[in-house]
């Protein structure tokens, strides 16, 4: 390990990149450059043939009915912004849990705070669970949304999203899934889980460059643009066209990161999910495990560690959760994320706010060495200080 950093940061965002990925972006600037669907010439249709395929294969990654049911973003929050402010009115009443990121908690509160909408939050438990009957308790006659995370992206637990879609269904109520911490880490089958709208983000799991996110819109559910204009489809119209995903994709798009996205799920596709979630399973797992056994190390840990991804929050006892992250990357070459992840309110939760935790997020590309690495280094400090 001597020299070479180890990186724990996945959840932020992925690295390193299969090598695909860098070339195909470098490739699309060098050598194709054009604007997708805008003009005539070869390429330009290069181009948008590329952004299809992504989108294409995308759509079949994440269980989607159709290509067009996914819809290029910059990223989850950007998704989750067009899902929440697409779909609200006036009057209308929300209804989301503690574990919810800022993406999705800031929307909210300006929509609270200037009297569009009504909020009510779901308290999760300090290891994740969430009482189902605590949601439906909440639906008021005007609940016309409820958006829950599929991952925390502080402690790593899954939420039971499959039964919360099911329960919003049940009362005509829209269900957006956060999917930003899970896409790439375990299977996702929106047929199965059937959320109206899901948010996803390119550069964590699915292994693509930042700048690039998707959004799902399942077909026939009604949201409005909050971005319009130019789309190279009805220029002759002056209205936004309303065919999908044209309706929802005004603007020069990231195609650079799309060539690199497409690559990454290439990647996913060729290594197979159930590869991945084991392989990253294991690593967190034998983190976990290692936390345990070491003295004044408090690890925040999900309720059902199988029903899990791999993010693994702890703090130690006497020592600032910032000033560990400083001295694991400074003595031990360890790149981490400490404090509060975007997620005040999960640290409520779990009794860490508002000093937050250290978090190890692992990714497919990480090792058991370097878990064993980091075992050490915290063993060390622990005697040391
Ligand atoms: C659960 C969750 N939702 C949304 C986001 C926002 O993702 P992005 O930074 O790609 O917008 C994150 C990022 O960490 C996240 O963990």
């Amino acid at each position: 390990m001597e020299g070479s950093i180890i990186y724990f940061d996945n959840a932020a965002t992925s690295w390193p990149k299969p090598e695909e990925v860098y070339k195909a972006a470098e490739n699309y600037l060098r050598n194709g450059g054009a604007n997708p669907g805008r003009s005539g010439h070869t390429r330009s249709i290069d181009a948008d043939r590329l952004v299809y395929e992504a989108r294409e294969r995308a759509a079949t990654i994440l269980g989607a009915g159709e290509p067009e049911e996914i819809v290029f973003t910059f990223n989850a929050t950007d998704s989750l912004n067009m899902a929440i402010k697409g779909v609200l009115e006036p009057g209308d009443h929300v209804i989301y849990t503690s574990f919810e990121h800022n993406s999705v908690l800031r929307p909210l509160t300006s929509l609270r705070r200037n009297g569009t909408i009504t909020a009510t939050m779901i308290a999760c438990d300090a290891s994740g669970n969430i009482d189902i009957q605590d949601i439906e308790k909440a639906i008021l006659p005007n609940t016309r949304l409820i958006v829950c995370t599929h991952a925390s992206n502080v402690i790593g637990t899954v939420l039971p999203v499959k039964e919360i879609s099911k329960l919003a269904r049940n009362y005509g109520i829209l269900f957006l899934l956060d999917a930003a911490q899970t896409a790439g880490s375990i299977p996702i089958n929106l047929q199965e889980i059937k959320p109206h709208l899901a948010a996803f983000t390119g550069h964590k799991g699915l292994l693509g460059p930042p700048g690039v996110g998707l959004l799902y819109v399942r077909k026939g559910v009604s949201i409005k643009p909050w971005r319009e204009g130019g789309t190279g489809s009805r220029s002759e119209e002056e209205q936004q066209p309303e065919m999908m995903p044209d309706y929802l994709e005004a603007g020069t798009m990231n195609t650079p990161g799309i060539a690199g996205l497409n690559e990454g799920l290439k990647f996913i596709e060729k290594t197979g999910i159930s590869t991945i979630t084991e392989r990253e399973f294991r690593l967190a797992y034998k983190l976990r495990a290692g936390l345990r056994d070491i003295g004044r190390v408090k690890l925040f840990e999900p309720v059902r560690e199988h029903q899990s991804v791999a993010v693994v929050s702890f703090i130690v006892e006497g020592f600032d959760s910032g000033e560990l992250g400083y001295v694991l990357e400074q003595a031990y070459g360890i790149l981490c994320r400490t404090g509060l992840h975007c997620a005040p309110w999960a640290h409520r939760t779990i009794g860490s706010f508002p000093q937050g935790t250290v978090r190890f997020s692992l990714g497919y590309f990480n090792r058991e060495e370097e878990v064993e690495h980091a075992l050490k280094a915290l063993r060390e400090i622990v005697c040391r200080f």
